[in-house]
């Protein structure tokens, strides 16, 4: 059904819409291709940032008038609705495309086949689904978001060989080398937002910012105002978090989860940046399933970096989606802190399926992405 040329070139849009994963949130990475009838490549481009043209946008731009009669190539597909930019698929009608390609159907409510229905309407050929499986990747987050109103989320630890997160007195600085925390930096600047757990604060009192002085090729590659920090969550059921917390001071975004309402003193030492909200569970902790709705009216990708504690109760309860371990080739032995709090379970059957999908060495250490979940 697909053309060496309609692979070939989908394959490129979805190499162009790669290019957007730091900018974009919350709209989704979209590449586009428009290519004339002999196969020639006469437009292309990719969703830059929220706000800014879509892909088909800079693509039929680039292609001017050669853009009649050709055929466009889509990773998602074209919007049908007036958001902050009139509607692709108009567009595409009224520069005169003769054929679109799309990857996948965009599960935004706004848009679920309307762009499709829309194109067809007018006389375009349409077909979808090539490399809709690649497409997919580029937008766990954005996708999460639509189908399942909730982010991606992805645990972030640091171990050492026999799976210690910190010694017994709580210091883990660091176990893990320069390169792995500097690729830490590359996981919070994909992210929309990063959570913590209180214990975490009160023990390293950390930044959880992205520090891109240490991502010099995105500093090239990125515009000033593209260099956004990701939101800081901190949960902090009991309202333990000092004023004087160093997440505080910097600039950026702070979200504070609690149980109970923060004290009026405390609430007016905050900065203007931090803003607060109360989603009491059950068990006297932050209901981490709500939090996670909030979250996901306007996150995509999540990154959880706490202890074992939280990162366990995120595994445990089924509401991560990925863990992220980096693994040094140190051992700190069994008084060390383990890799994650999890329920008692009585049988194999009931502990988390792990699938590992890339191990890769990262400076001294090792990095093992693992999906959770079937
Ligand atoms: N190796 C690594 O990758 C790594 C990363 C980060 C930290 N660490 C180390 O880990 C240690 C701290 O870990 P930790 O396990 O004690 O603490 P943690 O996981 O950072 O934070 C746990 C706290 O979060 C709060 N919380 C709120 N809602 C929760 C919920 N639904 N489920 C679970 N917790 C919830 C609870 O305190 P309240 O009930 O008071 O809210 C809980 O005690 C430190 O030594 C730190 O250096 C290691």
């Amino acid at each position: 059904m697909w053309s060496t040329t309609d692979i070939a070139m989908m394959s490129r849009a979805v190499m162009l819409a790669r290019r957007g994963r730091y900018t974009t949130r919350p709209n989704p990475n979209v590449g586009c291709v428009i290519v004339d009838n002999q196969g020639t490549i006469v437009g292309e481009g990719w969703h830059q940032r929220a706000g800014g043209p879509h892909a088909e946008v800079h693509a039929w731009r680039m292609a001017g008038d050669k853009a009649r009669g050709a055929t466009a190539y889509v990773t998602l597909e074209p919007c049908s609705h007036y958001g902050r930019t009139p509607p692709c698929a108009a567009g595409l009608i009224e520069k005169g495309l003769r054929r679109v390609v799309i990857a996948m159907t965009d599960p935004n409510p706004q848009v679920a086949g309307r762009g499709i229905a829309m194109l067809q309407a007018a006389g375009i050929e349409v077909s979808c689904g090539l490399l809709a499986a690649e497409a997919r990747q580029l937008n766990p987050g954005f996708l999460s978001r639509m189908e399942r109103q909730r982010p991606y989320v992805t645990v972030k630890l640091a171990a050492s060989l026999d799976g210690k997160t910190a010694l017994a007195n709580g210091e883990s600085k660091w176990i893990t080398g320069a390169a792995a925390r500097r690729d830490v930096q590359r996981l919070r600047a994909l992210s929309c937002a990063v959570i913590t757990g209180i214990d975490t604060v009160l023990a390293d009192d950390p930044s959880m910012n992205v520090r891109y002085s240490e991502l010099g090729y995105l500093q090239q590659q990125l515009s000033e105002e593209a260099l956004i920090q990701p939101m800081r969550v901190v949960l902090d059921s009991r309202c333990r978090l000092p004023l004087t917390a160093r997440l505080l001071q910097l600039p950026g975004p702070v979200l504070l989860v609690s149980c109970q309402p923060y004290s009026a003193a405390f609430m007016q030492g905050l900065p203007a940046q931090v803003t607060c909200v109360q989603l009491p569970g059950a068990d006297g902790r932050v209901d981490l399933a709500a939090l996670l709705q909030h979250l996901g009216q306007q996150c995509n990708n999540v990154l959880v970096e706490a202890g074992a504690t939280l990162c366990g109760a995120f595994v445990g309860s089924m509401l991560a989606d990925e863990l992220v371990l980096y693994q040094a080739p140190k051992i700190l032995g069994a008084s060390g802190r383990n890799l994650l709090q999890l329920p008692l379970y009585e049988q194999l059957s009931q502990i988390p399926s792990l699938q590992l999908l890339e191990q890769r060495k990262v400076g001294a250490d090792n990095r093992l992405t693992l999906k959770i979940g079937d």
